[in-house]
Order: C-alpha cells, then structure tokens, then sequence
C-alpha cells in the first residue's frame, strides 16, 4: 500500500518532469532541417519544491528509515534519486535574474545533482550505509542552497527515524 502510494508520487513526478522535457522540443526551431531543442523552464520553482524535490526526498527517507529488504524497493529508490538529480538539471534552467544570485544557485543546483546521483549509484549498488550518506549529501545540498537564498525551510529527511 505505502509502496503503491510511493508509485503514484513517482509517477506524478515522472509526469511533471516528461512535460518539462517535451516542451522544449515541442517549441524547437528546425535550422537546416535540423531540430535544435531549447530547453525552457516550465514550471515555477515553487512547483518543482512541491512537485519533485520534496516529495522525493521525503519518499527517501521513509524508504532508508531501514535497509530496504528487497531488489524492488532498490530499484524504486534509484529512480526517486534520479529523479532528484534530474530536478537539479531543471534548476540549472533557471537561476535568479540578480547577478550575484546566478553563480550559487547554479553551484547548489550542480550540488544537488551530484550528490543525488551519489545517492542513485548506492541505490543501485544495494549499498545501504552509502546510501543513508548520499541522502545526507542531497539533504545538505537543499540546505544550503535554501540558506543562501533565505528559504525557510529545512529539509531533513530523517526527520520520521526519531
Ligand atoms: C538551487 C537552489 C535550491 C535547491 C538546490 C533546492 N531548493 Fe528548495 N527552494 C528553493 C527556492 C528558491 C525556494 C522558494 C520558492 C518560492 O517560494 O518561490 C524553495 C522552496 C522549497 C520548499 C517550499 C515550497 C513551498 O511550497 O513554498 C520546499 C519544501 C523545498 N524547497 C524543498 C527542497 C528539497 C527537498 C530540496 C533538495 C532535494 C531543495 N528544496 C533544493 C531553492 C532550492
């Protein structure tokens, strides 16, 4: 039940993100017969907060509360990570129009995909030492972009564990 619910989260994410990724190409410029895709952001960050990152960071912390028993739950883990490294992708799109906002925000947002994909390749490796560590790395890079740009919210997503 709590895993078919995790799915439907996923899926919704996975929607969100395939809108995101169609757009784009959808609006591409054919130049000499060739399509160049542009990548445009679609939704507001707020969204992709709520839609994407949160949503599958707190699905990691109920999935690595304890190691997970089975092969499946690996794999549901490793798309949920990857999807969080793709959310940094689609922050990258859209860094703040002040100048000096543009180099962290794109600094925390590679952060944040490097650490998720960290996360991915524990998942993938069963590794669940590595992959409470790599759920720390992805917790701190929301962290600290947040606090750089005064967002008032923490995100712990061990926060259930205690
Ligand atoms: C590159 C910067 C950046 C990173 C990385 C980042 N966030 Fe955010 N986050 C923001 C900003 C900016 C807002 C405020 C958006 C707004 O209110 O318009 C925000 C808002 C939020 C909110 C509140 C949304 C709401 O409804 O007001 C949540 C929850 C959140 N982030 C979770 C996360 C999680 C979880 C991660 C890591 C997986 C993360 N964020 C990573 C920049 C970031």
């Amino acid at each position: 039940m709590v895993l078919t619910m995790m799915r439907v989260q996923l899926w919704f994410a996975a929607a969100l993100f395939g809108a995101c990724a169609f757009v784009p190409v959808a609006q591409s410029q054919p130049a000499k017969g060739k399509v160049v895709p542009k990548l445009e952001p679609v939704a507001e960050t707020k969204l992709l907060m709520e839609g994407m990152a949160d949503p599958n960071t707190r699905a990691l912390g109920k999935i690595l509360a304890a190691k997970p028993k089975d092969a499946e739950s690996w794999a549901f883990a490793r798309g949920q990570a990857l999807l969080l490294a793709e959310t940094g992708n689609l922050l990258l799109m859209r860094p703040p129009k002040t100048k000096e906002g543009q180099d962290p925000w794109l600094t925390h947002a590679a952060n944040l995909r490097e650490s998720a994909t960290a996360l991915a390749r524990a998942a993938a490796a069963k590794d669940y030492v590595q992959a409470r560590t790599a759920l720390a790395g992805v917790a701190n890079a929301c962290n600290r972009c947040h606090q750089s740009f005064r967002v008032g919210v923490r995100v712990d997503p061990f926060a259930d564990d205690r």
